[in-house]
């Protein structure tokens, strides 16, 4: 078969990696991809939101499947406009993937059908929203309502910040039109865990665990980052709380879907909050997490591109997915200064006796070298027996990556491991 696989980071070539072991993969080409993949897959310079490229570019090649991963295309209609042509998809369509496109659209789903999230408020008129600051309670949580990089939350510790931010959202228009609506919303406070699950619509099958590390320094200070290494398992997603979340999380949100017209197929990320009070929703992905993916999909031991066509197909209920026992790591290395300003062009060498995967995902190609091109430059993912060996396995071969101003932090998985001996 012939693949196409839309985007162009570190998620996109876990994706990779993982369905070039399946036998079912013949030729797979990444629009637009990175040259850190080209020996993965086919780079093919077509950017992720240009649907009209995307769409000539299968139809010229006779692509059999298409995985379209990140949010922007895949809320602008990437998997409509495939399908219109008759090419089968792995995601959501439009009218679906709506559930990240629009935080109000998810907090309205959520209260419909009694789905545990934050109490809210909506706003389109800004004013309103300041009076509503008044008798807020701090801290106090601000989201557009619209997609923003994952920028577009602010927790502000008192009325100050949270005008601030109000302003900077409705008024300056900091992430566009994504700022015409906000929602404020209640601050929850418990351990995070990422839940990635296949769904086809039906059948929703959870893949394991992850934890992110969004912030960008040490000790969860700095600023909100794009996510600077995962782990998997998430030890704070006990059984008993995997049980909880299938019941009054995960079915609720496949049923409500369906209800609304809006059946959901594909990848559903489930950000929670285990909270005093039970695990909440705090946000929808209609997509695979980046980093999540690379600790994900290396413990994944069925064929990824089986279990994605069963996604398409309907056919989840009779498809086998199994995780390995194991545990995985990924260090985000990132240039010096991100997420504000930094410089690129650097060379990234890698010495000899790399024991873990690089998933690449800002690097580009300067007169035959492999040079950095973006904030997260790449992710190095260890997989090991438990969680422990895989953290020291991630680290050491971060060390064997080298790139002028590489930042990374020293600490992901170290919540976990903490949570682990408790
Ligand atoms: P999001 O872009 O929705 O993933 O939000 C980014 C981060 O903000 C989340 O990972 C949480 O750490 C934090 N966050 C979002 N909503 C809340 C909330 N209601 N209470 C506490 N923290 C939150
Ligand atoms: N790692 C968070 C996300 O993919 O949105």
């Amino acid at each position: 078969m012939k693949i196409m696989v839309v985007g162009g980071g570190g998620r996109e070539h876990a994706i990779i990696k993982k369905i070039k072991q399946s036998p079912l993969a013949e030729e797979i080409f990444v629009l637009p991809g990175n040259a850190g993949m080209k020996n993965d897959a086919t780079c093919v310079d077509i950017g992720a939101k240009d649907l009209d490229g995307i769409v000539a570019f299968a139809k010229e090649n006779k692509i059999d499947y298409a995985i379209v991963a990140p949010d922007d295309p895949l809320v602008l209609g990437a998997v409509d406009r495939l399908n219109e042509i008759g090419i089968p998809c792995f995601g959501p369509k439009e009218n679906a993937a709506i559930i990240e496109g629009s935080k109000i659209f998810s907090k309205n789903l959520m209260k419909k059908y009694n789905i545990p999230t934050a109490k809210y408020e909506v706003f389109t008129d800004m004013d309103a929203a300041l009076k509503y600051l008044e008798n807020e309670t701090y801290p106090t949580v601000i989201k557009a309502d619209g997609l923003a990089l994952g920028k577009g939350v602010v927790i502000a510790m008192n009325k100050e910040e949270a005008t601030e931010a109000i302003h900077s959202m409705m008024e300056d228009r900091m992430f566009g039109d994504s700022g015409s609506r906000v929602v404020i919303e209640e601050f929850l406070t418990g351990p995070e865990v990422s839940v990635l699950a296949f769904t086809d619509g039906n059948t929703v099958i959870p893949m394991i665990s992850s934890m992110d590390h969004k912030r960008a320094l040490d000790n969860d200070m700095g600023l909100n980052t794009g996510g600077m290494g995962t782990i998997a398992p998430n030890p704070y997603y006990t059984k008993d709380i995997a049980a909880i979340c299938m019941k009054d999380i995960f079915l609720p949100t496949i049923n409500a879907m369906n209800e609304e017209g809006r059946t959901f197929k594909g990848c559903l990320y489930f950000g929670l909050m285990i909270t005093p009070k039970g695990p909440k929703v705090i946000e929808y992905n209609c997509r695979f997490g980046d980093p999540e993916t690379q600790v994900v999909l290396p413990l994944l031991e069925s064929d990824l591109l089986e279990v994605m066509m069963a996604c398409t197909n309907g056919t989840l209920d009779k498809t086998e997915v199994k995780f390995s026992d194991n545990s995985a790591c990924c260090v985000i290395m990132a240039s010096g200064g991100y997420p504000k300003s930094y410089k690129s062009g650097f060379e990234i060498t890698v010495s000899d006796g790399m024991t873990a995967d690089i998933y690449f995902a800002g690097a580009k190609d300067s007169d035959g070298k492999l040079v950095t091109a973006g904030g997260r430059v790449l992710g190095v993912t260890a997989v090991e027996k438990d969680l422990a060996f895989a953290i020291d396995k991630a680290y050491e071969n971060v060390k064997k990556v080298n790139f002028e101003g590489a930042h990374y932090r020293k600490d992901i998985g170290k919540r976990a491991m903490a949570a682990s001996a408790n």
